[in-house]
């Protein structure tokens, strides 16, 4: 074994402690200090001392959240602390009656102090730390058996698998709700779409799908998160005497917290935070689905004790059910960046939660096939996560309602609509002849997590399109003071400041302009594995289907859309011409891990037990090497799983390098395969 020199040692704690702390900024306080760039340095120096030195790697280090191996089947454990549910409120005199039975109880009070929280939408779990050390997460289950979803847990990046600091109890189970944020469900949504998947019914179902993968490698890309909310089990240390102050103790441990939490005096104040939280939820990114209200002292709790199965000291506050009834009146069709023609439903307006409803989302002619609707039906509403509400049923049948049809040719631009026999998606085929196309194309240009052009807005792409001043999303770069003081409603101070935002864009990362360019497929997290797997634009454009199948996350598929999209002359202009006005990015260093086994021939012989031998082979190809059915002289190396034979002993007789299985599926771990 090598042994690591305390220099090292020193620095790959440093590194640890650091990347903790920005992992902490980023994922649980939402205020970063370092660019993507800057944390992935870090990361990759971390990864690069630790592939060195395999010793130096402890299990809760940054670099081990996700498994290379997924489990045979989930294990059921016990919790030792019942997880509790909670007791409903429908309206204030059921949360005045609440308050009443809790104040009688105590006799001794008049006014209760409660700690407000909202009740949020996601999948309970309880996280058990051992000496600060994540050891087990687990599902609620039916409150007193669960199952064991350590795996999927560590996934979580806001998740930590360490505490901060040292005055930790030596025994402490954190109870909370991991969710998916309603962004993240709509690029999930998105990709799966544009895959051809089924897309998640709402950002719950895709949570709850989530922890229950056997394959860790799949949870961590469904990017969930988690807010903490209570503690289980205590044992070889005190906490606070108040609720809301152990909530901030656990932030202090690096544990994420929701920033909504209130302290609050009596009932009214209750009323008053419910009615406060009603009008916030739609700015949320996540979903709940009330409050929750609870006696703050936690002497009091104990006075109170519990119920059966709940609480007397808790309360959940929940809002009206998010759903309407209405009729359609009509369907149009419309064009997205890629083409993709959507069914969207005019309804006869209806309050939803609070909120006038006139437009709904039918997705595709699947989704109108499968729901049976005609225009003139009473329809069934929901507002799911996503701002645009859905369909999700008919309630009544006209007795003459009209046939849903997909149109021939394209709304916007008459080109035809085509649909191919591989998604369930109709295109319109006009490309960048189509206005809608390049006006969505600009817009997501624009938008915030691509190149972030602060004042170019829906309406003034539309306008700018309009009047012919811009074709494509580099036209942007060569506006005028001139032209842009000639459009309705725009002031001299605008147009000079829309300038200014379009000259800012410019200095921008590879990441976000491959990001801009809207690629079929290519979401944001697409885009950063390229730029980091390629580093330079150059590299990218001319790397053929196979080179892109090689980048974490590409299948043959996207691969596909990518090259072929390099490929259109069109596309090339646009970029050439963004480059020529002056968009620029930083160098990335790349990892040269795509080519590590670039010409080495390897041979796989023997039984494989952690994977099968075909998969074996796609992930040593996918770094470079070719896989040989036999031993010569020119092997590299023989991977030899159990009862190897001939194979081995001839490599053994030439002095080829052998690997067993275990040393393999290290070795494509650390190459993230
Ligand atoms: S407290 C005894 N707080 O709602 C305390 N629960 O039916 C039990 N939930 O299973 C939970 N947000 O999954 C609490 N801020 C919050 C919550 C919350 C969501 C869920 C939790 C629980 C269910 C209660």
């Amino acid at each position: 074994m090598l042994e690591v020199a305390a220099s090292i040692v020193a620095e790959v704690s440093k590194l640890r402690d650091e990347i903790n702390h920005h992992n902490y900024l980023y994922h649980s306080l939402d205020s970063p200090e370092l660019t993507d760039v800057e944390f992935d340095k870090l990361f990759r120096r971390l990864k690069s001392l630790e592939a060195e030195y395999p010793s130096a790697v402890t299990p809760d280090s940054p670099t081990q959240r996700v498994g290379a191996k997924p489990l045979e089947g989930f294990e059921q454990i016990r919790h030792e602390l019942p997880m509790l549910s909670l007791d409903n409120a429908f309206n204030s005199n059921d949360l005045q009656d609440f308050d009443r039975r809790v104040i009688a109880r105590l006799q001794d009070e008049s006014q209760i102090e409660y700690a407000c929280e909202p009740k949020i939408d996601g999948i309970a779990v309880s996280l058990l730390y051992e000496d600060g050390i994540l050891v087990r997460g687990a599902t609620r289950g039916d409150g007193t058996t669960g199952e064991d979803i350590t795996h999927n847990v560590r996934t979580i990046e806001s998740v930590p698998l360490k505490l901060m600091g040292t005055d930790y109890p030596g025994r402490l189970e954190v109870r909370g709700e991991i969710y998916i944020a309603r962004s993240t469900f709509k690029s999930l949504n998105q990709q799966a779409e544009a895959e051809g998947e089924k897309p998640f019914a709402n950002p719950r179902n895709a949570a709850a799908g989530s922890v229950r993968q056997l394959d860790a490698r799949l949870t961590a890309k469904r990017k969930l998160t988690m807010f903490c909310y209570s503690v289980g089990l205590v044992e070889r240390g005190e906490l606070p005497l108040k609720h809301g102050e152990i909530l901030q103790q656990l932030k202090l441990w690096g544990l994420r917290i929701n920033p909504k939490l209130a302290i609050v005096q009596g009932a009214q104040a209750c009323i008053d935070y419910y009615n406060r939280m009603q009008l916030d939820r739609d700015d949320l990114d996540y979903e709940i689905d009330g409050v929750v209200f609870k006696v703050n002292s936690i002497a009091q709790q104990t006075r109170l004790g519990i119920l059966t199965r709940t609480p007397r000291w808790a309360i959940a506050h929940k809002f009206p059910a998010e759903e309407g009834v209405t009729e359609l009146l009509d369907v149009e069709f419309q064009v997205g960046r890629t083409g993709a023609v959507t069914p969207v439903a005019r309804l006869k307006p209806v309050k939803v939660g609070g909120v006038t409803i006139s437009n709904a989302t039918l997705h595709n002619m699947d989704e109108v096939g499968r729901l049976g609707v005609r225009i003139g039906d009473i329809v069934l509403l929901q507002r799911a996560g996503d701002v645009i509400p859905k369909i999700v049923g008919v309630e009544k049948k006209s007795e003459n309602g009209k046939k849903i049809l997909l149109p021939r040719k394209c709304p916007s631009c008459g080109s035809d609509v085509v649909q191919s026999q591989d998604e369930v998606i109709a295109r319109c085929s006009g490309g960048l002849i189509c206005q809608a196309q390049r006006q969505e194309n600009i817009r997501h240009f624009a938008s915030r997590l691509a190149m972030d052009i602060e004042g170019l807005g829906d309406k003034l792409v539309l306008q700018l399109v309009e009047a012919g001043l811009i074709k494509t999303a580099a036209d942007l770069y060569d506006l005028s003071l001139t032209e842009l003081v000639e459009l309705e409603r725009m002031a001299p101070k605008s147009a000079n400041n829309l300038l200014a935002a379009l000259e800012k864009s410019k200095d921008t990362t590879l990441p976000r302009f491959i990001y801009s360019l809207g690629i079929q497929e290519v979401g944001e997290s697409t885009a950063r594995s390229l730029a980091m797997h390629f580093g330079e634009l150059e590299a990218l454009l001319a790397a053929d289907e196979l080179s892109l199948q090689r980048v974490p996350d590409v299948g043959p598929i996207v691969a596909k859309k990518i090259a072929r999209f390099f490929a259109q002359k069109s596309n090339q202009d646009v970029i050439e011409k963004m480059r020529r006005l002056g968009l620029h990015w930083p160098a990335i260093e790349v990892s040269a891990a795509a080519d590590v086994l670039a010409g080495k021939i390897y041979v796989l012989t023997g039984t494989l037990n952690q994977m099968n031998r075909n998969d074996a082979k796609a992930k040593l190809q996918s770094l470079g090497a070719k896989v040989a059915g036999s031993v010569s002289k020119n092997t590299d190396c023989v991977v030899a799983g159990d009862a190897a034979g001939s194979k081995l002993v001839k490599a053994q007789e030439l002095g080829i390098l052998v690997m067993d299985e275990q040393a393999l599926v290290d070795f494509l771990a650390e190459h993230n395969l």
